[in-house]
């Protein structure tokens, strides 16, 4: 398809150069550093379970948890990143070993968020480290990402590979576009082609089936069981099979720029732009993503991890594009835009002691109800982007962990 055709509707909106000053970025990150101290001192090494924080609280199990338990030990991987300091390594290597067990025994490593896991934790540690057995857990989840949740045939990541025969487990998603990088980044540690292919396959897949020709894009996509051929997109989490659930449409806003990093296609620079445009078009005055792009009142159900995780992306994008490209200074402006409005709206206090980083963050809007699962409340993953935000803006030479 041919792309790159989206424009900005309010384009003067997103020209206009927007900067967040020094000492608000500083304060904001000395608050953020300062409150995941607070967190790790509390509850530790543990590993938060996904959607579940209905009360402002982390809800923890002893052992394993969900996706968000990657994200959670990344926050200490990037507070140690931005600080070198000793408590936020011991926990970033306490929750990395914790992961080492999990590939030693084999727990959850059919989950299709592999990537969300094993890259914030393992191969965060790894390069900042140089830990060879961070290493090895990363590339272990990788072999395993590779052999049980990639369709050789379909060339896409799967979701949920055990229900394959159901029909249910034959499918991709826009969440799989995190998982790819640790394909990618396996492939360059290792030289293993296999591992590289199956990224860059995946990616074009995506780009293939789940962006619409205006630059959303399907939550899901079904594959026939019997032979992995494309059948249609669907949703599992948005407002309706056709809507764009936004947490969706910023893995593929932030996961195009990671694997442009990785390989340099041409296809993803207006790629990335159609998605990214298509994002702007539907962002609230407020700044603040709603749960779902068929809605962009202010008032809608917020998600703001999605606006958050597209402000990443769109600071990754522009730091690899020439000096003067159009697009480059709408990502900026528009990333900082985001970033300055989430400080302002969805950290500091709220009348409610939250743990967490940040709130208004949108778990699991289920069954086409907005109000099915954790709405406007706390997440790891919300947690991470914004610290990762905020490290964008305060360390230019901050380099991401995908
Ligand atoms: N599995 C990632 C997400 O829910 O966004």
């Amino acid at each position: 398809m041919l792309r790159g055709n989206i424009k900005l509707e309010d384009p003067e909106r997103f020209t206009k150069p927007f900067e967040i000053s020094k000492e608000k970025v500083t304060a904001a990150l000395s608050a953020a550093l300062d409150k995941l101290e607070a967190t790790g001192r509390e509850y530790g090494a543990k590993m938060p379970r996904s959607c579940r924080s209905r009360g402002f609280k982390y809800e923890f199990d002893d052992i394993y948890g969900d996706w968000d338990a990657g994200m959670y030990g990344g926050c200490y991987w990037l507070a140690y990143d931005l600080t070198g300091d000793k408590f936020f390594r011991e926990m970033g290597e306490k929750v990395t070993e914790l992961f080492g067990k999990r590939c030693e025994e084999k727990y959850g490593m059919n989950s299709h968020d592999i990537g969300f896991l094993f890259s914030p934790t393992a191969v965060a540690a790894y390069k900042l480290t140089g830990d060879e057995k961070a290493r090895k857990i990363a590339l272990e989840a990788a072999r395993y990402l590779y052999e049980y949740n990639y369709s050789k045939e379909g060339k896409f990541i799967i979701r949920g590979w055990k229900s394959w025969e159901s029909g249910t487990g034959c499918r991709t998603m826009m969440d799989a576009m995190l998982n790819a990088p640790l394909l990618f980044w396996a492939g360059k540690e290792t030289g293993n082609a296999d591992f590289t292919q199956a990224a860059i396959d995946h990616v074009a897949t995506t780009e293939k089936l789940l962006v619409r020709a205006d630059g959303s894009t399907y939550h899901h996509y079904q594959f026939n069981p019997a032979d992995a051929s494309p059948m249609h997109g669907l949703t599992l989490q948005g407002n309706s099979d056709e809507s764009c659930w936004s947490r969706g449409q910023s893995w593929g806003v932030y996961g195009f720029p990671v694997a442009y990093s990785y390989t340099g296609a041409d296809y993803l620079i207006p790629l990335h732009k159609d998605v990214s445009y298509y994002t702007l078009n539907h962002l609230p005055k407020d700044n603040i993503t709603a749960w779902d792009y068929d809605f962009t009142d202010v008032k809608a159900v917020k998600d703001s991890s999605a606006g958050i995780i597209s402000a990443c992306g769109m600071y990754d994008m522009a730091k690899m594009l020439p000096d003067g490209c159009e697009a480059k200074a709408i990502y900026e402006n528009a990333a900082a835009m985001i970033l300055d409005s989430t400080i302002d709206t969805c950290t500091g206090d709220n009348g409610i002691d939250y743990d967490g980083l940040m709130f208004k963050v949108t778990g699991f809007a289920k069954a086409k109800k907005p109000e099915s699962r954790h709405i406007e409340q706390i997440a790891a993953y919300g947690d991470y982007f914004y610290l990762e935000a905020l490290a964008r803006y305060y360390k230019h030479d901050f380099k991401a962990y995908w």
